[in-house]
């Protein structure tokens, strides 16, 4: 892989996106080196959780490559973020595991969809915000007109996109886009934590939790039936077993991950 650097530390699979010159700028090399380590993720059980992070300190991701997209057709573009949103947002979104986004610096256009779909978001108190795709006379096309309202509602998603303007780790924090601010320093450390956090718990259980969450958001579905659909199967399961028994005997579960 020439644009991500990968390492499992702890059962987190740290994933670098590794452009720094580029500021991390995502081109279609790295989204699809970024979609097979996902995928080779999703089936390793040593990985228990990802957290997604930018090279050097200047940017999460300051977007999609637009030296990359720049003489695309309407065509071309409308398979551009098709591709996007199969082979990386809506990927990472839906893993089987949850995945971290640590943010430090630029988070801009894709590089803020990109931390949107991730389950968590981390921030570091340098970090700056924003959808500036309009300046660009385009959108965003990598789910972030979707995203967006549905973690800072409509009125604040609308605001920030027809301005183009980034906000800052502190609004991010109080606008509820990202859960998290740290010093630059405590960055991974704290997407580490929260990482080793979820460990604890049944990966099964959170599987099933996170695609019920995610429900509310899918056409055409209903996440309460989903909801009760997946705690119905959470019964069969050798994690809900193990889990009710340690409880029982007051002890730690020791989660088989079935
Ligand atoms: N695409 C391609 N290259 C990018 C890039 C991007 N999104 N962002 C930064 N770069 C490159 C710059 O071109 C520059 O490369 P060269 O040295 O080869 O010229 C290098 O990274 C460093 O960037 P700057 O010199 O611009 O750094 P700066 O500190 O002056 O500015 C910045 C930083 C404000 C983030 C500025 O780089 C910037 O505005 N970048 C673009 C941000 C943006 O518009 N992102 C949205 C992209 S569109 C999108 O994402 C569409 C979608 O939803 C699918």
């Amino acid at each position: 892989m020439e644009n991500i650097k990968q390492e499992i530390l702890d059962h987190t699979l740290i994933i670098t996106i590794n452009r720094e010159k580029q500021l991390n700028a995502l081109n279609s090399a790295t989204i699809l080196e970024l979609s097979t380590a996902l995928d080779e993720a999703a089936n390793n059980a040593e990985v228990k959780s990802i957290i997604l992070i930018g090279a050097g300190e200047k940017a999460f991701v300051a977007g999609a490559d637009i030296k990359e997209f720049a003489h695309f057709s309407a065509a071309e573009g409308a398979e551009l973020s098709a591709k996007g949103h199969e082979l990386l947002f809506n990927k990472v979104e839906n893993m089987n595991k949850p995945v971290i986004a640590a943010v430090r610096g630029y988070a801009l256009g894709g590089g803020l969809e990109l931390a949107m779909s991730a389950h968590v978001r981390v921030a570091s108190d340098d970090a700056k915000l924003g959808l500036p795709e309009v300046g660009l006379g385009v959108i965003p096309g990598y789910g972030g007109t979707q995203r967006l309202a549905q973690l800072v509602g409509k009125g604040k998603a609308m605001e920030m996109i027809i301005t183009a303007d980034m906000i800052d780790a502190k609004d991010a924090h109080q606008w509820g886009l990202v859960n998290h601010v740290v010093e630059p320093e405590k960055l991974l450390e704290k997407a580490l934590s929260i990482a080793k956090r979820t460990q604890r718990n049944s990966p099964v259980a959170i599987n099933a939790a996170m695609k019920s969450v995610l429900a509310n958001y899918e056409d055409g579905v209903n996440g309460m039936q989903e909801e009760i659909k997946a705690f119905g199967r959470c019964f069969g399961t050798e994690d809900f077993k193990e889990g009710t028994q340690a409880f029982m005997e007051k002890r730690k579960p020791q989660f088989p991950g079935k």
